[in-house]
């Protein structure tokens, strides 16, 4: 925008709060009397640093508990970018006034959501040695025993992530997806649903505490969410592009880029602080709903791809392979 006088900007005033039959010198009173504002009160210091409440007296629960917020907050970034494409993008005016959503979603505006998605992935990615390295595994041993069964198995924003990636199908168990329709209605697909697996007794067969309690929480809104999201996921928005831009080979990369960052890399740097801390003794140190986690977290058992239509079948063969050969086999 132009330099605009000072007279120019109380006449724009007038007309923002004139719309909304507002006097304008009420809020310029307001504007006198009001406060500087501070940083610590912008970011509401004292409230995040409130939250940190462990369970045990040892230091690096500290770690473990805040890292996981660290997280929550990265995925709820993830959310933030899923929730404006799924609307097509705000509209925003020249005035700098916010004024709805658009009818169809532009190609480059996919594509810069779709690439800061993928740059908090990245982040989570890297900083996860926080985890693997971070901690006294000896401590871990202890304080983690205080924290059952909370696992986070139970992170919701994790699902929700993976229900705004994918058509839902793709979320339904590989071993059930043969027996099941790809138009089946959300509520049949979702009994099916690939992480019943990971939340399993090792013994009975039975769901896990971690499970019931999670699905006692959350499978109604997460079954909402998914059939709100049928028509709006990153998949669904992917196919209503025009066929050229379907073909752009930036989309194209950031979507394969996703399915890794998501799928691959960080379930695999997540794999390797389980296997750092539970795999010292398998018989001692089960996991904390007691399944079978060394079968179940590696993607390429689990092989959960988001956009298997982009990939060749040798890439499909070899999900997540390749990471473990290169990183797990040399003794890292
Ligand atoms: C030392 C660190 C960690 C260990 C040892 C660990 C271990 C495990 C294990 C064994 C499972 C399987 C389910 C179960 O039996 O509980 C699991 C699942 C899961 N954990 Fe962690 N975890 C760690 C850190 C984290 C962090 C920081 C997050 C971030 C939110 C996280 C999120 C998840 C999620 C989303 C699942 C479900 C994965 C899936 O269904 O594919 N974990 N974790």
């Amino acid at each position: 925008m132009s330099e605009i006088t000072i007279e120019e900007k109380v006449a724009l005033l007038k007309e923002k709060y004139e719309v909304m039959g507002q006097d304008l010198r009420s809020y310029l009173d307001g504007l006198l009397y009001s406060n500087y504002l501070t940083y610590w009160d912008y970011v509401h210091l004292e409230t995040l640093l409130s939250l940190q409440n462990t369970l045990t007296d040892f230091p690096d629960e500290k770690i473990f508990l805040m890292y996981h917020q660290i997280t929550e907050l990265y995925f709820n970034l993830c959310l933030h970018e899923y929730d404006q494409i799924g609307k097509n993008g705000a509209i925003v005016q020249d005035n700098g006034n916010f004024s709805g959503w658009n009818d169809q979603l532009d190609v480059q505006y996919l594509i810069a959501r779709l690439k800061r998605i993928n740059s908090y992935f990245e982040s989570l990615t890297k900083s996860f040695e926080i985890m693997i390295q971070g901690m006294d595994p000896d401590q871990f041993l202890k304080f983690r025993m205080a924290l059952l069964p909370a696992s986070g198995f139970q992170s919701v924003q994790y699902r929700k992530i993976e229900i705004c990636s994918t058509e839902f199908f793709n979320l339904v168990d590989k071993e059930k997806r043969p027996h099941i329709n790809r138009g089946a209605t959300i509520d049949e697909m979702y009994e099916s649903i690939y992480w019943k697996q990971g939340a399993t007794e090792l013994s009975s067969g039975k769901k896990t505490l971690t499970l019931k309690q999670f699905e006692k929480r959350y499978s109604v809104e997460l079954i909402d969410l998914a059939k709100e999201y049928r028509s709006k996921n990153l998949w669904a928005k992917f196919k209503d592009l025009s066929l050229e831009d379907q073909k752009n080979e930036e989309v194209i990369q950031q979507f394969k880029q996703l399915d890794l960052n998501v799928n691959v890399n960080w379930p695999l740097v997540h794999y390797k602080s389980a296997v750092r801390y539970l795999q010292q003794n398998p018989k001692d140190i089960a996991a904390t709903g007691g399944t079978n986690w060394q079968k179940y977290l590696p993607p390429r058992f689990q092989k959960r791809i988001f956009y298997p239509e982009l990939w060749s079948e040798e890439e499909l063969d070899n999900w997540g392979k390749k990471w473990v050969e290169e990183t797990l086999n040399s003794g890292e």
